[in-house]
């Protein structure tokens, strides 16, 4: 069965063709970096215009470079339809929903979240049940993954994700664009303990799986000196590396204390803050049996792991109609323990409210 997927929940335009939810045909990918960057973050309004711009041109290119007739050789499309920013994401569904009308394939909604989960599969034999550690710009949670519809929430952050993180604080000291590369970048020259920044410590029951980065970011911005190691020179490497250390830090060690409290040895790292180097290397200690993380271009938004997700509910039917809406908000999954915990992660404000912070 060959899936053709679809991905503009943000800043990523990207068309990719799969075949039995694990080999990809095609894969095409327009980042929209430069059209952003000099606002130090995504501008919706931008977004949108870009996606109507670009998504023919690679549905076209997909195609050809998997050698497919898109009037014959396609079982069903899948696309993002939640969460991102609303104008974005409704570029896509409208694509595909023309594309439903035009060549009679049944349509597939894809929870971008679940897909960024999925997205491992394409490359090895990943399978539920799992644990999964999404660390996006947009998104940090730390889940259970019992079917590819199917997670359950154990922690999530209490005000910026991960990848926020990064961007903000780059943005601060005008590291560059994106945040995350070039927070890396700058740190693979650094020391990352000539500063000795803090680790968030949310340590009621009801939080144990939860970080929070607002402690990190004000220790790094306003409280530097304090945390100087002796004799440390302040440079922007240094402050990057140790950065770069804590923030990855933070989420490895709720990880960790899932795997043991659990019993689940397989793990997933996906999202974009999964191409952080430190955080390759660290993953790489955990005591675990099967390790996944995605390649570069799989833990970044792509339309692969939406085709690939995609291909999972074709097999059982789960389509939607042609009045299926789009949903910016994160859903409300299930959430693990902690009587009084929130139902629902936090909802991305970035994508949501498209505010540059
Ligand atoms: O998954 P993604 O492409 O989009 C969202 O769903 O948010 O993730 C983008 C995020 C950005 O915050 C970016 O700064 C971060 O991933 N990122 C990184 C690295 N590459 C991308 N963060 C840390 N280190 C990296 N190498
Ligand atoms: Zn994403």
């Amino acid at each position: 069965m060959n899936v053709l997927g679809i991905e503009s929940s943000c800043d990523e335009c990207s068309v990719a063709i799969v075949r039995g939810g694990r080999t990809i045909l095609s894969h095409l990918i327009h980042s929209q970096i430069d059209d952003h960057a000099a606002y130090g973050g995504v501008v919706p309004e931008i977004a949108s215009r870009k996606h109507v711009e670009w998504i023919l041109p690679l549905f076209r290119a997909a195609c050809a470079e998997a050698t497919i007739d898109p009037a014959g050789d396609i079982d069903a499309i899948a696309v993002t339809t939640e969460p991102g920013l609303s104008g974005s994401l409704l570029v896509g569904l409208g694509f595909a929903k023309g594309l439903t009308i035009a060549t009679g394939c049944p349509l597939v909604a894809v929870d971008h979240i679940l897909a960024h989960l999925y997205a491992p599969r394409l490359e090895s034999d990943l399978a539920p049940p799992y644990l999964g550690l999404l660390v996006s710009g947009g998104h940090t949670i730390l889940c259970r993954v019992d079917g590819w519809d199917s997670m359950s929430v154990l922690g999530t952050t209490t005000d910026d994700a991960c990848g926020e993180a990064f961007d903000k604080i780059a943005k601060y000291f005008g590291f560059g664009y994106p945040g995350g590369v070039a927070v890396d970048r700058l740190a693979s020259n650094g020391d990352p303990y000539a500063y000795d920044f803090p680790v968030s410590r949310l340590d009621s029951p009801a939080q144990r799986y939860d970080v929070s980065y607002s402690g990190l970011k004000t220790a790094v911005v306003a409280q530097r000196e304090r945390f100087r190691r002796e004799g440390a020179e302040e440079t922007a490497e240094n402050i990057a590396a140790s950065f770069q250390r804590v923030a990855i830090d933070t989420v490895m060690r709720r990880l960790e204390r899932a795997v043991a409290d659990t019993g689940v040895r397989r793990v997933a790292i996906v999202g974009g803050v999964a191409a952080n180097s430190y955080l390759r290397r660290r993953a790489g200690e955990l005591a675990v049996d099967e390790l996944h993380i995605p390649s570069m271009e799989l833990c970044t938004d792509n339309a692969a792991m939406i085709a690939g997700i995609g291909y999972e509910y074709a097999k059982v039917g789960r389509f939607v109609d042609l009045d299926a809406p789009v949903n910016a908000r994160v859903r409300g999954y299930r959430r693990v323990g902690g009587a009084g915990r929130r139902d629902e992660p936090r909802a991305e404000r970035r994508k949501d409210s498209g505010a540059i912070r």
